[in-house]
C-alpha cells in the first residue's frame, strides 16, 4: 500500500483524476470502477473538465460501479445511477451500454449479484477500482463483518451509514436498508486500486485502515492485501497516521509520483 497526502480537499482529488486520466489515456479500453458519495464529486467534475478542456476520451472505456441501493430503480434521484449520470456520465463521451451498476430492482437479487461478477469477468477485469471509505471503513457497502474474500451480494447497512446518508433520503427512516455491493473479493481482485479519504471525519477510520491490524470489522483494511494499492488523502484525513514523515517522502522522492508532483494552477491551497 501506498499513502499520497496533499495538502488540501482538492489537490487530493485533482492527484486521483489525474491518475484516473493518466490510466485511460495509456489504455482507452480501460475497466474503471467506480464509487459514489460526496468524495468523489470532486473527481468527476475534475475528469468532466479534463474531457472538456483536454479531449479526454471515454468512448471505448467500460465501468463498473460498486453498489446501488436496492429497491431504488435507476430513474430514482438517490439511486447511484442517477448520481453517476448527474456528476459524470451524462458529461462525457461514454457509451451508456458500457457503463454497469448493479440493478437494484431485480426480482431475483441472488442472480443480478452473480450476473454483475460474470459482466466483470467478460469485461476481462477490474483494471483500475475507485474507491472512498465510510466512517466505519467500508468500501463499496461491505460493512463490518463482511468476509474478506465476499463477492457481489446483498449486504444490510449499518445504522452509522444509514446516519451517514439520511440527509440525502430526507430522513433516516427513507432510507434503503439493504444494497447490492461488490465484495471485498471482488475489489481485491482489481489490478489497481486508489482510495480517496479526505476531511478531518476520516482521519481515525484512515488510520485504522492503513495502519491497524486487518479485520473483517473495517473492511478497508483488506486493501492491505491488495498488491497494488494507492490511498489518497489530504493533510486533514491524515493526521491520526503515525508515519507521515514516510509518506510525504514516497511522494516527493519516487519516480512514480514525478509526473503528478507539479500541481496543477486549477489546486488552490486552503
Ligand atoms: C459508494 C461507496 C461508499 C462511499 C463511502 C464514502 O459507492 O462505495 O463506500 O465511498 O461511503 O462516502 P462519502 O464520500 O460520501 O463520505
Amino acid at each position: 500500500m501506498e499513502v499520497i497526502i496533499q495538502p488540501n480537499q482538492e489537490a487530493a482529488a485533482e492527484l486521483v483524476a489525474r491518475v484516473v486520466a493518466r490510466d485511460l489515456r495509456a489504455n482507452p479500453h480501460l475497466v474503471l470502477g467506480l464509487a459514489t458519495g460526496r468524495t468523489m464529486e470532486r473527481v468527476y467534475r475534475l475528469l468532466v473538465q479534463m474531457h472538456r478542456e483536454q479531449k479526454l476520451d471515454f468512448s471505448l472505456c467500460a465501468t463498473f460501479n460498486l453498489d446501488e441501493y436496492v429497491g431504488l430503480s435507476a430513474s430514482d434521484p438517490n439511486s447511484y445511477r442517477h448520481y453517476m449520470d448527474h456528476h459524470l456520465f451524462r458529461h462525457v463521451n461514454i457509451d451508456q451500454r458500457n457503463t454497469h451498476l448493479p440493478n437494484g430492482m431485480a426480482k431475483d437479487l441472488d442472480k443480478e449479484c452473480q450476473a454483475y461478477e460474470k459482466a466483470i469477468a467478460r469485461f476481462g477485469g477490474i483494471d483500475m477500482q475507485v474507491l472512498g471509505i465510510g466512517k466505519a471503513g467500508h468500501i463499496g457497502f461491505n460493512e463490518p463483518l463482511s468476509a474478506l474474500r465476499s463477492r457481489t451480494r446483498v449486504k444490510a447497512l449499518t445504522p452509522l451509514t444509514l446516519e451517514q446518508n439520511a440527509a440525502m433520503f430526507g430522513g433516516l427512516e427513507k432510507v434503503p436498508r439493504r444494497a447490492i455491493t461488490m465484495g471485498v473479493g471482488t475489489i481485491l481482485e482489481s489490478r489497481r486500486c486508489i482510495l480517496l479519504a479526505t476531511g478531518e471525519d476520516k482521519a481515525d477510520i484512515v488510520a485504522k485502515a492503513i495502519e491497524g491490524p486487518i479485520t473483517g470489522m473495517v473492511s478497508a483494511t483488506a486493501l492491505q492485501l491488495h498488491p497494488h494499492c494507492t490511498v489518497v488523502v489530504d493533510g486533514a484525513a491524515a493526521t491520526r497516521l503515525t508515519e507521515i514523515e514516510y509518506y510525504r517522502w514516497i511522494f516527493e522522492n519516487e519516480p512514480e509520483w514525478e509526473f503528478f508532483r507539479a500541481v496543477s494552477p486549477s489546486v488552490a491551497e486552503d
